[in-house]
C-alpha cells in the first residue's frame, strides 16, 4: 500500500511503510460514511466545475470528471460501487475509482480541497436533508392526531395530574396536545437546518486555499444559502451536528411520552384504546395476549437517540481546532439517531391513527374522582368566597362525600349548605361535567367551541410540516 494512487489512501508519498493493520482498521470508516455518497460526489461536481473556472482543468477534462461521477452515482445508487480493503474513506474511494476510470484525470480532483473540507460538507448537507425528512414525517403524526381528534371531538376524557383525575376534558383537547408537541420539535429541526445551511467547501484544509476557488460558487453549485464566514471554524465546528442530535433527542422523548400513554390507555386496568391489529402483536406463550410493541418500542427508543446526543457531546468536549480525527465519530451517532426515528415515526403514526377509543370507559372516568371539586372552589369564588377558603371548604365537602361513600352530586343539600353558606341548591349545577367543560371556553382550553378552533390550527400545523 505505498502508491497512493492505486489505493483509497490519500496520503502516502511521505512514509516508507504501509499502516499497521490495527490501526488501519481502527481508521477505516468506509462501513458507515459510504452513506454520505450522494453529497460526496454532489461536491465533487460542484468542485469540478470550480477547478474549470479557474483553469486548473479545461473544458474536456471537466466534462470527463462530471461524466465519470455521474457513473459513480449510478454504481452507488444500484449498491454496486466496487469498494476495496483499501479504501479508507468514502473519498478516498472515489477518487480511486476514478482515476481507475480516467487516469491521472482522476487525480487532479484533489486540488485546493482537503477531506476536512469534504466531510464536513458532505455531513452538513445530509444533514439538510434529515431535517427536511424529519418535519415532513413529524407532519404526518401530526395529522394522525388531528384526525383522531376531530373523530373524536366532543368525547369526554378524564385529564391528569400526577396520573390521578384532575379535571374532566375533551379527549381532543388531549390528543391535539401531541400536534403542538410535535410542532415545537419539528421547528426545532428547521432551526438547525437554518442554522447549519452554510457552504464550507474552499476552506481547504483550515485556512483556505491559495488556487483562487471561490467559497460562494460551492454555495450556489449545493444550495447552501450562505457561505462559512471562517475557514477554521468552517472545518472544525460540529455544533450543527449536536443540534439535529438535541432535536432528535427531545422529539424521541417526545415520543416516548406517547408510547407510554398508548401503553397506559391499552391496559386492561385503563381501558381507554384499543391498539389496532397490524400495531399490535401476540405472545408465543399466553395466547390470550395482545401487546402494544410499537408504543413500548417508541419509549424505548429514546435511550438511544439520547445516548447519540451524549456520545457527540462528549466526542466534542475540550476538542482543539481545528479539524481532528476524533470529528470522524461525528457520523454514526447522527446516522443512527436519524435513522431511529425514519422507523419509529411512521410505526407509531400507524399506531395513533389505529386506535379505537372506548366512550363509555373515557366518559365513566372523566367524572369521577372528584373531578368538578376545582369547579365547586371556583363557584364559591364568583359568590365572593376567598379562594383560600373556598379550597377549604371543598377539601371538606370531598372528605364528606368520601365518608359517604359518593361522588360530589351524591351529597344532600342540606348537608351541603351545613359546610358553608355559600352552598346553596343552586351549586349543584356545578356538577354536570358537560357544563364544567363548557364554562373552560378561553381560546386555550377545553370548551367545545375552543377545541374546534385548536383543530383548525392544528390542521394548518401538521399540512406546513407534511409539505
Ligand atoms: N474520515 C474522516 C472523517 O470522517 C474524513 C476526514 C479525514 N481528514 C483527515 N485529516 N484525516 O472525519
Amino acid at each position: 500500500m505505498s502508491d497512493a494512487t492505486d489505493t483509497g489512501r490519500l496520503w502516502g508519498g511521505r512514509f516508507t511503510a504501509g499502516p499497521d493493520e490495527a490501526a488501519w482498521a481502527l481508521g477505516v470508516s468506509t462501513g458507515f460514511d459510504r452513506h454520505l455518497w450522494r453529497q460526496d460526489l454532489a461536491g465533487s461536481r460542484a468542485h469540478a466545475h470550480e477547478l474549470h473556472r479557474i483553469g486548473v482543468l479545461d473544458d474536456a477534462e471537466r466534462d470527463a470528471l462530471v461524466g465519470a461521477l455521474d457513473r459513480c452515482a449510478e454504481l452507488f445508487a444500484t449498491d454496486g460501487f466496487p469498494f476495496t480493503t483499501g479504501d479508507e474513506d468514502v473519498h478516498g474511494a472515489i477518487e480511486r475509482w476514478l482515476v481507475e476510470e480516467l487516469g491521472a484525470v482522476g487525480g487532479k480532483l484533489r486540488a485546493g480541497r482537503s477531506r476536512n473540507d469534504q466531510i464536513a460538507s458532505d455531513l452538513r448537507l445530509w444533514c439538510r436533508d434529515a431535517c427536511d425528512e424529519l418535519v415532513g414525517l413529524i407532519g404526518e403524526l401530526q395529522a394522525a392526531f388531528v384526525a383522531q381528534a376531530e373523530a373524536h371531538l366532543d368525547w369526554l376524557a378524564p385529564g391528569y395530574t400526577h396520573l390521578q383525575r384532575g379535571q374532566p376534558v375533551l379527549l381532543s383537547h388531549h390528543l391535539l396536545a401531541y400536534v403542538w408537541m410535535l410542532d415545537r420539535d419539528a421547528g426545532r429541526f428547521r432551526d438547525a437546518r437554518d442554522r447549519l445551511d452554510e457552504s464550507v467547501l474552499g476552506s481547504g484544509a483550515l485556512s483556505g486555499q491559495t488556487l483562487g476557488l471561490d467559497p460562494a460558487a460551492y454555495a450556489d453549485h449545493l444550495g447552501f444559502s450562505r457561505v462559512a464566514p471562517n475557514s477554521m471554524d468552517a472545518v472544525a465546528s460540529r455544533d450543527f451536528a449536536l443540534e439535529v442530535l438535541s432535536a432528535s433527542a427531545i422529539l424521541a422523548v417526545t415520543l416516548s411520552r406517547l408510547g407510554e400513554e398508548v401503553v397506559l390507555w391499552a391496559t386492561s386496568e385503563f381501558g381507554f384504546a384499543r391498539v389496532g391489529d397490524a400495531f399490535s402483536t401476540g405472545s408465543s406463550i399466553m395466547p390470550q395476549k395482545r401487546n402494544p410493541d410499537v408504543a413500548e418500542l417508541t419509549r424505548g427508543k429514546a435511550g438511544r437517540v439520547i445516548g447519540n446526543l451524549v456520545a457527540l457531546l462528549t466526542t466534542l468536549k475540550a476538542l482543539p481546532l481545528t479539524y481532528d480525527r476524533d470529528l470522524q465519530e461525528d457520523k454514526e451517532p447522527v446516522f443512527d439517531a436519524v435513522g431511529t426515528l425514519r422507523l419509529v415515526l411512521p410505526a407509531i403514526t400507524g399506531t395513533v391513527a389505529s386506535l379505537t377509543f372506548d366512550r363509555d370507559r373515557l366518559a365513566a372516568a372523566s367524572v369521577g374522582g372528584f373531578a368538578l371539586a376545582t369547579d365547586l372552589a371556583e363557584e364559591l369564588v364568583t359568590r365572593g368566597v376567598p379562594f383560600r377558603e373556598a379550597h377549604e371548604v371543598v377539601g371538606e365537602v370531598v372528605r364528606l362525600a368520601e365518608s359517604r361513600g359518593v361522588d360530589l352530586d351524591g351529597l344532600d343539600p342540606e348537608e351541603l349548605a351545613g359546610l358553608h353558606p355559600a352552598l346553596d341548591a343552586d351549586v349543584a349545577a356545578r356538577f354536570d361535567v358537560r357544563e364544567a367543560i363548557a364554562r373552560r371556553d378561553a381560546v386555550n382550553a377545553t370548551a367545545l367551541g375552543s377545541v374546534r378552533e385548536q383543530l383548525d390550527r392544528a390542521r394548518a400545523a401538521a399540512e406546513a410540516n407534511r409539505g
